[in-house]
């Protein structure tokens, strides 16, 4: 890996300190307790988790050992049995909170849902009994490609109940991304719906899964289950799909919870990284159960009173932790939205918001960019009282947004937790603890207790206060990736070698550049590698090439990310074509079509540029560097020595 400058100017004074009615009824109230917890976690990091384990978490049978660490290879609460359904569901059926909501649901359309802790319950016992009745057995993979319907969290529920691997598909990836993580996975069954709504119009997704499944070319699926959610005719194939409605019918709700050991897979999460081919990340019961608790807890301050509005799609990591697995876990009430932030009518959030009394709101800067545009008005015309806590992930928040937010929605009387994490961390990393540490907009602040991260260059030193370098995390931790799904080199190379490990220190590797100011505050400054964020959606821009380069016209594609007032970024693509072929708009608008077909359309190029060649380096590299400044329209600079054909730049700039 070459040496990237990481540069970051954003300079920010204003501190922003929770109330002491907010701070006096948190969980962690004070920098002192919070500088107890880090201190306690320091001095012996397997004590602390261990405590943590037993005092959240109910489990069958408790662990012989804590923490097996085989750099770079972590076993959490290993000989420990549990099951994370029994702790989103079962130890909540108590006769004092078996009728709390355990998750509402707002359809796009206006229909609504609610099912309490013991319906829920019945329900996710009853698709379980069905998954099993369907030859589902422990350690099978099911893929999940559902809209954001209650379905989808009782299909993982039902999953883990059993003990087979989840692998949630997100309902927007197109029917050659679905085929190629179905095939990675070896999916026994999947379950999707007739469709979703979308702004106004139906998803179709089981047509999206029958061209994944056409000509048997996932030979592993044996079955598919359809939610009927839009009613519109589908095609159904004989001996492989059933009605998940038909399916339920007549089956018991009694299915009590696999004991699983605790390093037990318990889904896997496909994600993008800087080659070709999406990853899956695997993560495991014990410690995905213990890390997705505790930060829900410690990050969002959540009690069990609390209606929890996640608004990420469950296809993303954060639907899993924020959305299905955290509130449960901490017998909340989950918030479920099927459609857009904007669906029909502006105002569309703000109204779930009321109509359910949100007390935690949690979304991603680009949806409160969107939101800004509709202006002040449509927020302050609803009843927001009830929210007292904010949160923000997915990308940097620009402090000018983070204010707005905090004026707007929180009233001036919110905290906000800007949480930096990712897939493969399973829960928040960096995080203010909100009744705990002050807040400067634009930061994720401290790292969660327990969490060692770093700054440093690329032999691991850290670097001077308020210098820019590379994020890592310095010591295991229950909610990490355990391996590839498939290729544990890859697991090996994209985290664990980029910084190589030295005396006996390993540095996990995030992929993302930060720097660490006066205070020890954490400034993320985005990804150092080509993996790029499209509205909170993470891409990696080699998938987009190859999805290029597999069209009949392409010859060569290379494509960057250029900055984006709402999405953050969009993509830029530069193309050069085959011999027989010729630029033409309808060209471009095929191209765009194709990468839309191939992934999904939060991978469509915003724009694409044609070229006689494309700018590389001697040793045949695309000089990205060029490519990302002409794609911004700024001036190309710095050292043009190693390229190959200089032409080639003039000709692309002009
Ligand atoms: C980015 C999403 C700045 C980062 C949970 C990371 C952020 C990638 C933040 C992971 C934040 C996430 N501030 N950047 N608060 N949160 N990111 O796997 O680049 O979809 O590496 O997980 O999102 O994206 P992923």
């Amino acid at each position: 890996m070459t040496t990237t400058t990481i540069e970051s100017n954003l300079q920010e004074q204003r501190l922003f300190k929770p109330s002491t009615k907010f701070s006096q009824a948190s969980y962690i109230k004070s920098r002192s307790e919070y500088n107890k917890l880090c201190d306690r976690a320091q001095e012996n990091p397997e004590r602390f988790w261990a405590e943590l384990a037993d005092s959240e978490l109910q489990w069958f049978k408790t662990w012989d050992t804590v923490l097996d660490w085989q750099p770079p290879h972590a076993k959490w609460f290993v000989g420990g049995k549990l099951n994370i359904t029994h702790n989103c569901l079962d130890r909540h059926l108590t006769a004092s909170s078996k009728n709390m909501p355990a998750l509402v649901w707002q359809g796009e359309p206006g229909d609504a849902r609610t099912y309490s802790y013991f319906e829920l319950h019945q329900e996710v016992c009853q698709m379980a009994n069905v998954l099993k009745q369907l030859g589902v057995t422990k350690g099978d993979r099911v893929g999940i490609y559902l809209p954001m319907i209650p379905e989808a969290a009782i299909a993982m529920l039902a999953c883990a109940r059993i003990g087979a691997v989840h692998s949630v598909i997100f309902a927007g990836f197109s029917a050659e991304a679905i085929k190629g993580r179905l095939l990675d996975a070896e999916a026994k069954v999947v379950i999707t719906a007739d469709g979703g709504w979308r702004k106004n119009k139906v998803v179709p997704l089981k047509t999206q899964v029958d061209k994944a499944l056409a000509s048997g070319e996932v030979p592993s699926v044996e079955s598919v289950i359809v939610v009927i959610r839009t009613g519109q005719r589908i095609h159904m194939q004989p001996d492989r799909d059933y009605w998940w409605q038909d399916l339920q019918n007549g089956t018991s709700c009694d299915c009590p919870a696999e004991p699983m050991d605790s390093e037990d897979p318990l889904f896997i999460l496909y994600t993008s990284g800087t080659t070709g081919k999406p990853k899956g990340v695997v993560h495991t019961v014990g410690g995905y159960s213990l890390y997705t608790h505790l930060t829900t807890k410690w990050a969002f301050d959540l009690k069990d009173t609390d209606v929890f509005w996640c608004t990420a799609d469950v296809g993303w990591i954060t639907g899993h932790s924020y959305t299905v697995y955290g509130p449960l876990s901490n017998g909340a009430t989950t918030v479920m939205y099927e459609g857009a932030p904007h669906a029909g009518n502006p105002g569309c959030l703000w109204d779930v918001v009321e109509k359910y009394g949100v007390t935690v709101f949690y979304t991603a800067p680009t949806a409160i960019r969107l939101l800004m545009t509709f202006g002040e008005e449509l927020p302050q015309s609803r009843n927001l009282s009830s929210i007292r806590l904010l949160g923000t992930v997915g990308e940097p928040i620009n402090p000018t947004v983070w204010m707005w937010y905090h004026r707007v929605i929180g009233a001036g009387r919110c905290p906000i937790v800007d949480t930096w994490w990712q897939t493969e961390t399973g829960g928040v990393m960096l995080t203010p603890l909100p009744g705990a540490i002050p807040t400067k907009p634009g930061s994720a602040t401290l790292p969660f207790p327990g969490i060692v991260a770093d700054v440093v260059d690329l032999s691991g030193n850290p670097v001077p206060v308020n210098e820019g370098g590379y994020l890592v995390i310095k010591q295991p931790w229950p909610g990490m990736i355990r391996t590839v799904y498939n290729n544990p080199d890859r697991y090996l190379s994209t985290y664990w070698t980029k910084i190589a490990p030295k005396d006996g220190q390993y540095f996990y590797f995030t992929g993302d550049g930060a720097r660490q100011d006066e205070d020890g505050y954490f400034w993320i400054v985005g990804r150092v590698d080509d993996v790029i964020n499209i509205a909170g959606h993470r891409l990696g821009t080699m998938e987009v090439e190859s999805a290029l380069v597999s069209h009949s016209a392409v010859a060569e594609a290379a494509v960057v990310g250029r900055a984006s007032e709402i999405k953050g970024e969009e993509l830029v693509a530069f193309i050069t074509l085959k011999p027989e072929y010729v630029a033409t708009e309808e060209l471009t608008q095929t191209l765009k079509q194709h990468v839309v077909h191939e992934i999904g359309a939060i991978a469509r190029p915003a724009e694409i540029q044609f070229a006689k060649a494309l700018p590389k380096t001697r040793s045949g590299k695309i000089m990205r560097r060029f490519l990302r400044a002409i794609a911004s329209g700024e001036e190309v600079t710095g050292d043009v020595s190693t390229l190959e054909d200089r032409t080639a730049l003039d000709k692309l700039r002009s």
